[in-house]
C-alpha cells in the first residue's frame, strides 16, 4: 500500500516537474494565425476581393519540431527538400491589366498566369537542385491534386540566371497553362488553414461564387529561414491567398440607370459570395476586413470628399454598413494621382447571433481609372501554315509612361529599363538571331536597345528554350515591337497531348520594369494593430506582369487514318482468305448431287446422254456420277476464282495505297 501510494505520489511529483519545465522553457515566440480580406472597387463595375491568410511558426532550433497551427505537410516538405522559398499559384482567367491596374501591390504579387506556375529556391549544392526540384513536383502533385508531376520533365521547366529574380542559382521555374484548376485544388488549399473553410473569413467562400467570378487566382507563397546561416531565427512564413474578381448584381437596380451617368453597384458581402461571417476564426490572431478605395478614385471624389465633417465612413460619396474600425490613408504617393484610403474593420466581436455583413454603397456616380503598368505588354503569333511562325512582343506606352521626364540631368536620352523573361517549348525552335526590334515603327539595332541578353536554346526532348533580356527603350517612344521567328517541330506520336488539334501552348512571357517599385505606405494610427496584409503592401517590390499564353497550331498526325487503313485492309483479308478458304474446303462432288437430285433437269438428262454417246459409251442414270471427271472441272474453276480474288486484292491494295 505504502509502495503504490509512494509511486502514486513521485509520478504526480514527475508531472509537476515536467509541466513547470515546460513553462519555464516555452519560447518567447509563438505561432500565429491571421486571417484578412480585402475588397476593393475596380472601375469597370466588378469588386476586387483578396483572402489573405499567414501562418507563421519560429525557428525550429527554438520553437522544435511539433506545430499547433502551421500544416505539418508543409513544414515536412520544407525539411525534406531543404526549401528557402516556393510559390505556386493555380489561376483561372487572365488578370486584365488595363482595366484593374498593374502598378499596385495587388496586381504585381497576384496577378498570375493562367493554369499552374510553380517557382522554387533550394538550400541544396548546385548538382542536386534539380532532383529535389522533381521530388517537390510530384510531392505538390500529391498535396494539391493537380498535375504538377508534369514540370518533372526538364523540357518542362527553366533555371532562370537573372531575369525572374535576383536571388540565387538554385532557382528553378516551371508553368502549366493548360492546367484546369477547379474547387479540387481549393479543398488542399483550404486544409492548410487551421479553421479550414468552417469559420473566419475563410467560410465566406462559397465555391459557385467564387468560379463564377472574372478571374480567380489561388496562390500559396513560403519562405523559409531554416537553412539560412545569416538570417536565421525568422522561421517558416506561410502565406495563402486567394485574389478573386466578381461582378456584382447591382443591390438597387432602380438608382442604376436613374442618371445619365451610370453609378458603380453597390455589393455587400452577401451579394457577392452569399454568405456572411460568423465570427473570427478562434485560433487567429487577428481577424480583419480592408476596403482600399484607390488614389485616383479618392482624388475624383475630391471636391465632395473635402465637405466631410471629420468622421470617416460617411462620406458624400460611399457609404459602408457597418462604420469602420481604422482608416490609413497612404502617404508618399509615388504618381501624384492622389492618395489611397484603406478602412480597416475588425470582426473580433461578431458572432453566430450577430454575423458579419459588410456593406458597400454608392450614393453618386464616379469614375477613375487604375494606375497601369509603365508599359502595356502583350504577345501574339505572326506568320501563317505548319513550317514557320514568328512571336512578336508589343510593349506599348500607357498614359503614365508618358508622364515620364522626356531627358535626363545629364543630357542623357531618358531610357526605361524593361527585362523579359521567357521560357519556349522545345517543339517551337526559335531562332535568336533573328530577333529584330522596332520602335515607334523603326528598326533598332540590337546593341543599341538591348543591354543584356542570356539565351539557352532549346534542346530537342531535352530542354526548352529560355530567353533572358534586357531592354533599354527610349522613354518618349509610343510602341516597341520585338520578333523572333521559328520553326515548328514534330513531336512522336505518343508526345501529343490528347486533344492535339486544339494547339500547343506557350506559357506566358514575364515582363518586368525593375527601376519602377510598388509600394504603399500607410500612415497608422497608433492603435492599429499589426497586420501582415498591409506589411505586405508596404513592402518594395518590382512591378511585372505577365503577357498571354500562345496557342501555336502544330502540324498533328491524322489520328483517324491509321483506323482507316487497318479496316480497309482487315475488309480486303478477310474478303481474300474467306473466299479462298471457302473455294478449297467445298465438297463439290456432294453439292452436285444435291444439284440432280433437286432439280434432274430434261437439259441436263439430255447433255448427259450426248456427252455419254459422244465418249461411246452406255448411258448412266445420274445417280451413280463418276467423281473423276466433274471435279478436274470444277477445280480449274477454283483456281479461276483464286486467282480473280488474289488479282482483285492486289489491284484494291496498288490502287488504296
Ligand atoms: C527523390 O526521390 C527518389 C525516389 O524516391 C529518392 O531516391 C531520392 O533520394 C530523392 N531525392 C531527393 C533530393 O530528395
Ligand atoms: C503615436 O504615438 C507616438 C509615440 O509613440 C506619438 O508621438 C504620436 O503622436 C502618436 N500618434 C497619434 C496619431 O496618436
Amino acid at each position: 500500500m505504502a509502495t503504490s501510494l509512494s509511486i502514486v505520489f513521485s509520478l504526480i511529483f514527475f508531472l509537476f516537474i515536467l509541466h513547470v519545465s515546460s513553462e519555464s522553457t516555452l519560447p518567447a515566440e509563438e505561432e500565429e494565425f491571421t486571417e484578412e480580406l480585402l475588397f476593393r472597387p475596380l472601375p469597370d463595375r466588378k469588386v476586387l476581393s483578396h483572402f489573405h491568410f499567414q501562418i507563421h511558426t519560429p525557428d525550429t532550433t527554438s520553437y522544435g519540431p511539433h506545430h499547433r497551427l502551421f500544416p505539418k505537410a508543409i513544414y515536412q516538405l520544407v525539411h525534406k527538400y531543404r526549401i528557402r522559398e516556393l510559390e505556386l499559384s493555380f489561376t483561372q482567367g487572365r488578370w486584365n491589366y488595363e482595366s484593374w491596374g498593374g502598378f499596385d501591390p495587388v496586381a504585381s504579387s497576384n496577378a498570375k498566369p493562367p493554369g499552374v506556375e510553380l517557382w522554387a529556391v533550394f538550400d541544396v549544392p548546385a548538382d542536386q537542385v534539380d532532383a529535389s526540384w522533381k521530388n517537390l513536383t510530384h510531392t505538390l502533385s500529391g498535396l494539391f491534386c493537380a498535375s504538377i508531376n508534369f514540370l518533372e520533365s526538364s523540357t518542362t521547366y527553366a533555371a532562370p540566371d537573372w531575369s525572374f529574380r535576383s536571388v540565387s542559382s538554385n532557382l528553378r521555374y516551371g508553368s502549366l497553362p493548360r492546367e484546369a484548376v477547379c474547387t479540387e485544388n481549393l479543398t488542399p488549399w483550404l486544409k492548410l488553414l487551421p479553421c479550414r473553410d468552417k469559420a473566419g473569413l475563410s467560410s465566406l467562400m462559397d465555391r459557385p461564387s467564387i468560379y463564377r467570378g472574372f478571374y480567380h487566382s489561388q496562390r500559396l507563397h513560403l519562405t523559409s529561414s531554416e537553412f539560412d546561416p545569416v538570417a536565421s531565427g525568422n522561421g517558416i512564413v506561410l502565406e495563402q491567398t486567394l485574389t478573386i474578381v466578381l461582378q456584382p448584381d447591382a443591390l438597387d437596380s432602380h438608382s442604376a440607370f436613374s442618371s445619365s451617368r451610370k453609378f458603380q453597384p453597390s455589393w455587400s458581402m452577401n451579394s457577392l459570395f452569399g454568405r456572411t461571417v460568423d465570427g473570427k476564426c478562434a485560433l487567429a490572431k487577428s481577424s480583419n476586413v480592408y476596403v482600399q478605395l484607390e488614389g485616383s478614385l479618392v482624388n475624383n471624389m475630391q471636391d465632395t470628399w473635402n465637405n466631410n465633417d471629420g468622421g470617416f465612413g460617411s462620406n458624400q460619396n460611399i457609404e459602408f454598413s457597418v462604420s469602420p474600425d481604422r482608416m490609413m490613408k497612404e502617404v508618399n504617393s509615388f504618381h501624384g494621382e492622389g492618395s489611397s484610403i484603406l478602412y480597416g474593420f475588425s470582426i473580433d466581436d461578431y458572432h453566430s447571433s450577430k454575423p458579419f455583413d459588410l456593406g458597400f454603397k454608392w450614393k453618386l456616380p464616379v469614375t477613375w481609372s487604375c494606375v497601369k503598368a509603365p508599359l502595356r505588354a502583350s504577345r501574339f503569333l505572326m506568320g501563317s501554315g505548319n513550317e514557320k511562325g514568328a512571336i512578336a512582343l508589343s510593349l506599348q506606352s500607357t498614359e503614365w509612361s508618358q508622364s515620364l521626364p522626356k531627358a535626363d540631368n545629364n543630357e542623357q536620352r531618358c531610357r526605361l529599363r524593361v527585362d523579359i523573361f521567357q521560357v519556349v517549348p522545345w517543339y517551337i525552335k526559335v531562332y535568336y538571331h533573328t530577333a529584330k526590334i522596332y520602335v515607334d515603327g523603326m528598326l533598332q539595332s540590337v546593341g543599341e536597345t538591348v543591354e543584356k541578353l542570356h539565351v539557352s536554346p532549346s534542346e530537342d526532348k531535352v530542354s526548352p528554350g529560355v530567353m533572358e533580356m534586357i531592354l533599354r527603350l527610349p522613354c518618349d517612344m509610343k510602341s516597341a515591337f520585338i520578333t523572333l521567328e521559328f520553326d515548328k517541330g514534330f513531336l512522336h506520336i505518343d508526345e501529343y497531348p490528347p486533344d492535339a488539334n486544339q494547339g500547343f501552348d506557350i506559357p506566358s512571357a514575364i515582363v518586368s520594369y525593375p527601376d519602377f517599385h510598388t509600394r504603399l505606405q500607410y500612415k497608422e494610427d497608433n492603435n492599429s494593430i499589426k497586420s501582415p496584409m498591409v506589411s505586405k503592401m508596404q513592402e518594395k517590390r518590382t512591378i511585372l506582369s505577365y503577357t498571354e499564353v500562345l496557342l501555336v497550331p502544330l502540324t498533328t498526325p491524322d489520328f483517324s487514318m491509321p483506323y482507316n487503313v487497318i479496316t480497309i485492309t482487315c475488309t480486303v483479308f478477310a474478303l481474300y482468305f474467306g473466299s479462298l478458304l471457302n473455294a478449297l474446303r467445298r465438297r463439290v462432288g456432294e453439292e452436285e448431287r444435291l444439284l440432280k437430285d433437286k432439280k434432274t433437269g430434261k437439259l441436263q438428262l439430255l447433255l448427259s446422254k450426248w456427252s455419254a454417246k459422244l465418249r461411246g459409251k452406255p448411258w448412266e442414270p445420274p445417280s451413280s456420277t463418276p467423281q473423276s471427271s466433274p471435279s478436274k472441272l470444277i477445280s480449274s474453276k477454283v483456281l479461276f476464282k483464286v486467282v480473280l480474288i488474289a488479282a482483285i486484292g492486289f489491284g484494291w491494295q496498288y490502287y488504296s495505297g
